[in-house]
C-alpha cells in the first residue's frame, strides 16, 4: 500500500543538518511525502507528486493502491520517542502528592511504605493480563500526544520471575501494529527488594536475573539507579560492566537527588544515555559529552516532585547532547512528550525547536527503531513515523500541553486520526 500526502506546511525535518545545527531543519511549505510499506520513499513538491498520482486536491481520497491525504498546510513534524519510561507497573501511590506536600521526601516516603517497594508489590500481584491492558491503554495514551516509540523499562518486579514477565509482557506490547514500537531495558537494579541487603540483591542481579534475562533475549539495554540509598557507584559498576559483558547497552539514572558521583562513573562507562543529571556538575556533564554520553532530562519529574528546574541555558550554551524523555512512572503519570517539550520552552527558556529535536532526532540515537531504520528525522529511507500538526505553525506543539497538538499520527505508515 502506498500513501501520498501533500501541501505540507512548514516540514521539520531534521534530515539536512546534524542534530546540533538546527537551522535548515524546517523546510519550507509545499513538499510532499510518499510512503509505501512503512518507509518514506519519496519527499518532493507536491504538484510533482498531485501530477504523478492524478491527486484530487482539497480532500482525502483513495485511488486503487494508492491513499492520498491533503494536509492543507498543516505542518509537519517527525514521530516523537519517548527515551526513558516505566511502563509497566501496577496500583495507585496519588496519596504520595499529599505526602509531599506535607513536607516528606522521596526517601522518606519509601520508608513509610509507600515509593517504588509498593509499586512492586502491585505489579507482581497483577496478572498478565492486567498489565497487558494497563501497557496498552498507556501506549494508546502515549500515541495520542505523538509518539511513535518508546523505551520502556522493567523494574517493578525485582526477582527474577517478575523481572522476565515485565519483559515478556512488554514485548508482545510492542509488536501490535497501531501502538508505538518499543526498546527494551532491564532495570533489576531499581531498587532493592524488602528482605534483601543490597551487597545480596546485586549479586542475585549478576548471577540470577542477568543470565536470565540474556537467555530470554528481550532486552536490548541494562539501566540502573545509581543514587545514594539506592545503588552505590561501586554496586551500579558491577551491574553494568557485567551486563555490558553480556552484550547489553547500558543506561543509568544518575544525580537524581544529588551528586553522588554517577555522572562521572556514566562517563567512565561511556553508557548510552545518564538521566535525570539535575545535580550533575558541569565539570562532569562536559566529560560525558567527551565520552559520548547523552544526558536524558526529564522534566515531568521535576515538575510533578515540585523541585526546581536545571539550567538549560548552560547545558544548551556548552553543546551538550541531550534528549527530553516522559520518565512515565507512578509518581509522573503522563506520557505527554509536547507537555515535557512545553515544560522546558515555558519553564526553562529552551527555543522550541530544540526541544523538538530533543525527543526526535537526538532521541533516536539512545533509543533506536526496532526495524534498523532511521527515525525520528523525516527523510528518504526514514520509517514512514511523522505527525500531522493540528495548525499551520509547528511551535503549537509546545503550547498545547493539555490536548494533543497533532490532528492525526502516520506510524509505521498507517495514517491514524486522533
Ligand atoms: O526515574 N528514580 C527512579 N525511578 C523512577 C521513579 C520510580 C518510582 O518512584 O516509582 C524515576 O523517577
Ligand atoms: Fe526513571
Amino acid at each position: 500500500m502506498r500513501s501520498v500526502f501533500v501541501n505540507i506546511g512548514p516540514l521539520v525535518s531534521f534530515r539536512n543538518a546534524p542534530a546540533s545545527a538546527l537551522e535548515n531543519s524546517v523546510e519550507s511549505t509545499g513538499l510532499g511525502i510518499v510512503v509505501v510499506d512503512g518507509m518514506i520513499v519519496k519527499i518532493e513538491d507536491s504538484a510533482m507528486l498531485i501530477d504523478e498520482f492524478s491527486i484530487p486536491e482539497g480532500r482525502h481520497s483513495v485511488s486503487g493502491e494508492t491513499a492520498c491525504f491533503d494536509l492543507k498546510g498543516n505542518a509537519v513534524v517527525p514521530g516523537l520517542i519517548d527515551g526513558h519510561t516505566h511502563l509497566l507497573w501496577a496500583g495507585d501511590r496519588s496519596k504520595e502528592v499529599s505526602w509531599r506536600r506535607e513536607g516528606k521526601s522521596y526517601a522518606e516516603i519509601a520508608s513509610l511504605g509507600g515509593g517504588i517497594q509498593y509499586t512492586v508489590e502491585q505489579t507482581r500481584m497483577a496478572s498478565d493480563d492486567a498489565l497487558h491492558i494497563l501497557g496498552y491503554q498507556r501506549l494508546r495514551e502515549a500515541l495520542h500526544t505523538g509518539t511513535t516509540h518508546l523505551e520502556a523499562k522493567s523494574g517493578y518486579g525485582l526477582n527474577v520471575e517478575s523481572e522476565l514477565r515485565l519483559l515478556e509482557v512488554a514485548e508482545r506490547l510492542g509488536n501490535n501494529a497501531h501502538t508505538p514500537t518499543i526498546d527494551h531495558t532491564w532495570m533489576g537494579a531499581h531498587d532493592i527488594p524488602r528482605g534483601q541487603t543490597a551487597e545480596t540483591y546485586v549479586e542475585e542481579l549478576v548471577s540470577e536475573q542477568l543470565p536470565a534475562i540474556v537467555e530470554q533475549n528481550i532486552a536490548r539495554s541494562a539501566d540502573v539507579f545509581c543514587e545514594p540509598g539506592w545503588f552505590s557507584t561501586e554496586q551500579s559498576e558491577t551491574v553494568l560492566r557485567a551486563s555490558k559483558n553480556q552484550g547489553l547497552a547500558l543506561r543509568m539514572h544518575v544525580d537524581e537527588f544529588t551528586d553522588g558521583g554517577g555522572g562521572a562513573l556514566a562517563a567512565d562507562l561511556g553508557v548510552e544515555t545518564a538521566d535525570h543529571a539535575y545535580h550533575t556538575p558541569m565539570d562532569v556533564r562536559l566529560k560525558m559529552k567527551e565520552c559520548g554520553v547523552n544526558t536524558g532530562f526529564l522534566p515531568g519529574t521535576p515538575y510533578a516532585m515540585g523541585d526546581g528546574w536545571p539550567n538549560m541555558d548552560e547545558v544548551v550554551d556548552k553543546a551538550i547532547p541531550f534528549t527530553l524523555a516522559s520518565d512515565f512512572n507512578p509518581n509522573c503519570r503522563t506520557l505527554s512528550l509536547p507537555f515535557m517539550c512545553s515544560l522546558m520552552v515555558q519553564r526553562c527558556g529552551m527555543h522550541p525547536l530544540q526541544a523538538v529535536a530533543a525527543v526526535t532526532v537526538n532521541a533516536a540515537r539512545t533509543t533506536p527503531h526496532p526495524s534498523g531504520m532511521p527515525h525520528g528525522i523525516i527523510a528518504e529511507g526514514a520509517a514512514a513515523n511523522f505527525n500531522i500538526v493540528d495548525g499551520e505553525h509547528w511551535e503549537s506543539m509546545v503550547l498545547r500541553p493539555s490536548s494533543s497538538p497533532f490532528s492525526a499520527t502516520v506510524l509505521n505508515g498507517q495514517f491514524l486520526p486522533h
